[in-house]
């Protein structure tokens, strides 16, 4: 991995509203593979070396904020009035008291920022010539809508003039501020209290920092970024697919680049708190989220989703949607199986096709193969849940357990009326419905009685099918047998 600065402050810019994005929702919450936009380049900042995070929240701050509230190193300021790019850091400096060392800002909207970029610039701001610190700078071939970053012959630079204050010969320049800087926190501090905002959109401009900083003798020094595409920006619902599409090549390269095969890329979609052994392969319609973990040699998909789920070694898990189960070695899942919370999948168990599981611990070796619900229950090993089996947790009122000890067979359509407990070695009839605890070794069964009524085929069906035989008229015309006529009002 990149070489760790050693203790920064990063100030991430995400008080804006995002209109292009024509959301009820700030545009720093919309997802990049599962994962908010500012909260990917909270992850860069960190990884990048960044000790402390504030984040500068405006619009929908209760959302933003709301991503933060388990992450200690993330604080969030409130800039009240947006008044632009240098009010926003001046907010964050004052709020949050950043004085000295080294403070990196950037915008919560560039989620393909790589932590790699922000680490080489904060690298760079060690050299002693950059007094000020470094800004990142990036050249299109079309520069319009970006700050034109002017440089003196000393390389350093001097000034950025914005796009709209640009005259026709500066709109030429190519040399384009990418709105990522690495400060010296002591020279911002004592200077952008003289920003001003004297300029064409009447804004406190971040940029007019690098003159204020040149002129005092502590100037920032330019670092160009190889890839311009780490900067884009996602301002639009298709910007943001654009950059779910770059992440999601980025992620697979790297994956496959690990070991890990894919039949079509381009139908996969893993997020990047995933990981994933060697030798797995992931089949099309496979959507890894969250912190999902997935061990060696497994055949994954395809259409499989899986959220905050722990896979382990050989497993099959096809046409399977999981979210926070845990499954063990050498286990299928699926086709269309559906894990719900606190599934959890011991080593060889199987939960097989058109089966629900939630908050149910599967023995090894347990196998509940076909249309079955599993849930509040826990199963011992070497246990077979006959295909229809349903554990009735749930009274209307409360959620209630079910246990079945090891080596037990519970026979196909069987009702586990819970709270029950079905002890080990025991056999459950088929169709059976279980309302008391079955003790270890023993049969249970429940079901009335087979009824059998011979000779039930109607007497005109059985002329359809077998030539009239010669009978009397009596016969006939004589009613049906008693038993015959009682039977068929039962089953009505
Ligand atoms: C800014 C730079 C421009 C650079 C471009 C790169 C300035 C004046 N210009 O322009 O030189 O080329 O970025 O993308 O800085 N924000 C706040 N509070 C505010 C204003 C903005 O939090 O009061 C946030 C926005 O949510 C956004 C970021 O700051 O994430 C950038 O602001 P924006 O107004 O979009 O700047 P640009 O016009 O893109
Ligand atoms: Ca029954």
């Amino acid at each position: 991995m990149e070489a760790i600065q050693s203790g920064f402050t990063a100030v991430i810019l995400a008080a804006g509203e995002g209109t292009r994005m024509k959301s009820a929702h700030p545009k720093v919450v919309h997802e990049v593979l599962g994962q908010p936009m500012v909260c990917w380049v909270v992850d860069a900042a960190r990884k990048a070396g960044a000790t402390r995070i504030v984040v500068v929240v405006g619009n929908g701050a209760d959302e933003v904020e709301a991503l933060f509230a388990g992450s200690p190193d993330v604080e969030c300021v409130m800039q009240s009035e947006r008044l632009g790019t240098g009010h926003a850091v001046k907010v964050a400096i004052e709020s949050a008291r950043i004085f000295d060392g080294r403070v990196l800002v950037l915008c919560g909207d560039t989620p393909l920022l790589k932590a790699s970029t922000l680490s080489s610039l904060v690298k760079a701001a060690a050299d002693p010539s950059c007094k000020g610190g470094t800004l990142l700078t990036m050249t299109y071939d079309d520069p319009t809508g970006y700050g034109r970053v002017m440089c003196k012959n000393d390389m350093m630079a001097y000034r950025i003039i914005e796009q709209k204050d640009c005259t026709p010969e500066q709109a030429k320049w190519n040399v384009c501020n990418a709105g990522v800087y690495c400060f010296d926190a002591q020279q911002l501090h004592i200077h952008i209290g003289d920003l001003t905002c004297s300029n064409s959109q009447h804004e406190f401009y971040l940029t007019d920092m690098i003159e204020l900083l040149y002129n005092a003798g502590t100037p920032m020094k330019p670092f160009r970024i190889p890839d311009a595409d780490e900067l884009m920006g996602a301002n639009s619902r298709i910007q943001l697919a654009e950059a779910n599409k770059t992440m999601q090549k980025r992620i697979n390269n790297q994956l496959m680049a690990q070991g890990v095969s894919m039949l079509d890329p381009d139908q996969v979609w893993v997020g990047p708190n995933v990981t994933i052994g060697k030798d797995t392969m992931l089949l099309p319609g496979t959507m890894l989220m969250g912190y999902t973990s997935i061990g060696t040699e497994c055949l994954i998909g395809p259409q499989t989703r899986l959220t905050n789920t722990k896979v382990g070694d050989f497993c099959t898990v096809d046409e399977t949607v999981a979210d926070q189960a845990t499954i063990g070695n050498y286990v299928s899942c699926g086709p269309r199986a559906y894990l719900r919370p606190g599934a959890v999948l011991m080593d060889g168990s199987k939960a097989g096709t058109h089966v629900e599981i939630k908050k149910s611990v599967i023995g090894p070796k347990s196998k509940v193969p076909h249309l079955s619900y599993i849930g509040d229950c826990t199963i011992g090993s070497n246990v077979n849940i006959g295909a229809g089996t349903i554990t009735c947790n749930y009274n209307g009122k409360f959620k209630n357990p079910t246990t079945i000890g090891d080596n037990s067979f519970i026979g196909s359509d069987t009702m586990l009326v819970a709270p029950v407990n079905v002890g080990s070695d025991c056999t459950i009839g088929a169709g059976s419905v279980i309302t008391k605890d079955v003790p270890n070794g023993s049969l249970s069964l429940e079901r009335t009685e087979q009824r059998i009524v011979e000779g039930w085929l109607p007497r005109w069906a059985r002329k359809e099918r077998e030539p009239e035989p010669e009978v009397s008229q009596e016969q006939e015309t004589a009613p049906a047998p008693a038993e015959e006529n009682k039977s068929e009002t039962m089953s009505e």
